[in-house]
């Protein structure tokens, strides 16, 4: 008897089983665990927690989204770039976008000199890098903070003092949070790297990262540690507008501060290889081009340096496709260049 009934049940699953419709389902439960699989990897991973189940349900939605288009975009490998489930895998675009950006829109005209002091340069290598010139300082975070602008700022100082001194210092992006007003400049709240490098040069300078350091939140100036200058700039210039050989100029020279339009999708999951957007030219990001080349297969691309950590991109840093038809150059990163000045050694 019990063995005409296990008979009986085991006849009905196969046939069940056979039935097309409840073969996809299992299989779609069986990719859902494998989602929860890889999101409780990614928890641990990123050391993430959630306040309770309905916040985790949430990010996990997120989470699955992200994860499936990732996936998609890489399994297709039709771009020159590929993305990576990274630390912003549980945040949508419209999050990452109001937390980990914050370049302004710029007034017009823009607030630094519109001379130019690389106009006539003609001696252009062709490729640059400065981190082997000793000029950039490791790879930083901003956290959840839309200071990107001070970042940017700092970076190009960083490497203008190298430029000028001989000395690479890290310097402090704290300080523009606290104590730079000037402007559009609103600590977390966005920026200018054209402000900041106005703010550094009539503050007659800015001070160390490890005197001031970086906190991530809006803080009350600290005008002893501010009063410690270690680097000084003179000025600003920007780089004439819509133009990426303008731009070339520029990096021939030093570390320049770059505007650009950061806020897709793909910027937020870039993970290697160079980026050929998507992306508009709604400058929302500023970040710091450190030099330039050319890959193998043929392709120009500019090397930026980001503040997003050492997880995000190629070790913090994005290489970006180089000439390419707009006058705005990719993600707009020709339209507001900006490089403080300082005199050279
Ligand atoms: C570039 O050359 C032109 C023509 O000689 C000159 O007028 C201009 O001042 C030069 N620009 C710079 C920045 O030296």
């Amino acid at each position: 008897m019990a063995l005409k009934m296990y008979m009986a049940t085991l006849v009905l699953a196969t046939l069940l089983l056979l039935q097309g419709c409840s073969y996809q389902a299992m299989s779609r439960s069986l990719q859902e665990e494998s989602m929860i699989t890889r999101h409780e990897l990614w928890m641990a991973q990123q050391g993430r927690s959630y306040k309770n189940v309905e916040e985790k349900a949430m990010r996990f939605d997120i989470f699955k989204n992200n994860v499936e288009y990732i996936d998609s975009v890489n399994n297709a490998g039709t771009r020159s770039y590929k993305l990576s489930v990274n630390k912003f895998a549980d945040l949508t675009n419209k999050e990452f976008r109001a937390t980990r950006n914050g370049y302004k829109q710029a007034p017009f005209p823009r607030s630094c000199k519109a001379t130019f002091m690389y106009e006539n340069v003609s001696a252009i290598p062709s490729s640059m890098d400065w981190r082997s010139k000793g000029a950039v300082t490791p790879i930083k975070d901003q956290g959840q903070c839309g200071c990107c602008w001070a970042f940017s700022a700092v970076a190009a100082t960083e490497g203008i003092n190298q430029l000028s001194t001989g000395k690479l210092v890290s310097l402090s992006e704290q300080e523009l949070v606290d104590c730079d007003t000037s402007g559009e400049d609103q600590g977390c709240g966005g920026g200018l790297m054209d402000d900041a490098f106005n703010f550094i040069a009539k503050n007659h300078g800015l001070t160390t990262e490890s005197n001031y350091p970086y906190q991530g939140v809006d803080a009350t100036c600290n005008k002893k540690k501010e009063s410690n200058d270690a680097a000084t700039i003179t000025g600003c210039e920007d780089v004439p507008e819509n133009s990426e050989s303008g731009l070339l100029k520029a990096v021939a020279n030093q570390p320049i501060s770059v505007a650009i339009d950061a806020s897709g999708q793909d910027f937020q999951f870039y993970s290697s290889g160079i980026f050929t957007g998507s992306c508009g030219t709604e400058l929302d990001h500023g970040v710091t081009a450190v030099g330039y080349g050319t890959a193998e297969d043929g392709t120009k691309y500019w090397l930026v340096k980001n503040s997003w950590g050492t997880t995000w991109g190629e070790k913090g840093y994005i290489r970006m496709q180089r000439d390419v038809t707009a006058q705005e150059g990719l993600c707009g990163i020709a339209m507001e260049a900006s490089y403080p000045t300082a005199t050279k050694c």
